[in-house]
């Protein structure tokens, strides 16, 4: 399968806890003082730095759920009245994929068609958006989309079918490599798909706990003759004030 090579990149606590309670958002979770610590962000920064040196990245994938709370009321979209066909197929105008000022892509697996700001990127970084969406999103939501000129990729019937739609990403928007800053669900949709090449993960010296807090790879159990995803370290970096960045390929299946 030809898809795009796909590092993940995820802070931590030493639980493996990725956000100090439930349903948050990113935006929450990074401003909520408890997630806080010394140096931390520094090392965040040192992370990607020599992620994005090693690999030039064109793009981050991330879940609806680090954007949209689970349960939120959705914004009500103006109905659709014509045919609903040519909707459902693959929508990538010229203007949004040849963009002169176009760095990266912000790709959000969107299964639902949850996310609806009408965000289209960022000017100053050059970081425009790509939704993928599955057959299963109403036909509102595609027109919604096209209407704001937000380019996406479908695949799946009620989810994301996450080996095509990385196919896609990378035959249709010639991405070769990306890295991942998803949360557990979608990093452990990923792991199962024997989608993600490299795991990096910094713990922070914290210790949340919680029943329902979400953890690095929130997958579904291992089979019985299911095999754990195996590791090969590549580094591990300490740091005096407690953190650990842990880098390991991911050797196989
Ligand atoms: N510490 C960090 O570095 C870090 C990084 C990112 C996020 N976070 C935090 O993590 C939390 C969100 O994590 P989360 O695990 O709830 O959500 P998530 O990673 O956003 O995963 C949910 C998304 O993945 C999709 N998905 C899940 N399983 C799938 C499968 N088998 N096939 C296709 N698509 C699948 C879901 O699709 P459907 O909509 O179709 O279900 C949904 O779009 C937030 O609180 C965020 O702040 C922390």
């Amino acid at each position: 399968m030809k898809r795009p090579n796909i590092v993940l990149m995820v802070a931590s606590s030493v639980d493996g806890r990725i956000a100090i309670r439930p349903n948050i958002t990113m935006w929450e979770e990074m401003n909520d003082h408890r997630t806080q610590t010394a140096g931390g962000s520094e090392i965040w920064k040192e992370v990607e730095d020599s992620i994005t040196h090693a690999y030039k990245p064109q793009g981050d994938i991330l879940g609806s759920n680090s954007l949209v709370k689970e349960g939120e009321p959705l914004r009500i979209l103006p109905s659709f009245e014509g045919d609903s066909k040519y909707l459902y197929d693959d929508f990538l105008p010229d203007e949004a994929i040849n963009r002169k000022n176009h760095k990266s892509w912000l790709i959000v697996v969107d299964g639902k068609g949850r996310l609806r700001s009408g965000y289209q990127g960022d000017e100053s970084t050059g970081r425009y958006m790509v939704h993928l969406v599955s057959h299963g999103v109403q036909p509102e939501y595609l027109y919604f989309l096209q209407q704001n000129n937000i380019p996406y990729l479908i695949s799946g019937e009620e989810r994301i079918d996450l080996k095509l739609a990385m196919e896609k990403l990378k035959n249709k928007l010639g991405i070769d490599n990306l890295v991942t800053t998803a949360g557990g669900k979608l990093s452990g949709a990923l792991l199962r798909e024997g989608l993600i090449d490299e795991v990096n993960i910094v713990f922070k010296p914290l210790l949340y706990g919680g029943f329902k807090t979400p953890c690095l790879f929130d997958s579904p159990e291992l089979k019985d003759n299911e095999e754990p995803s195996k590791l090969q370290l590549i580094k591990s970096t300490t740091y005096k004030n407690g953190h650990v960045w842990l880098r390991y390929k991911v050797a196989s299946k």
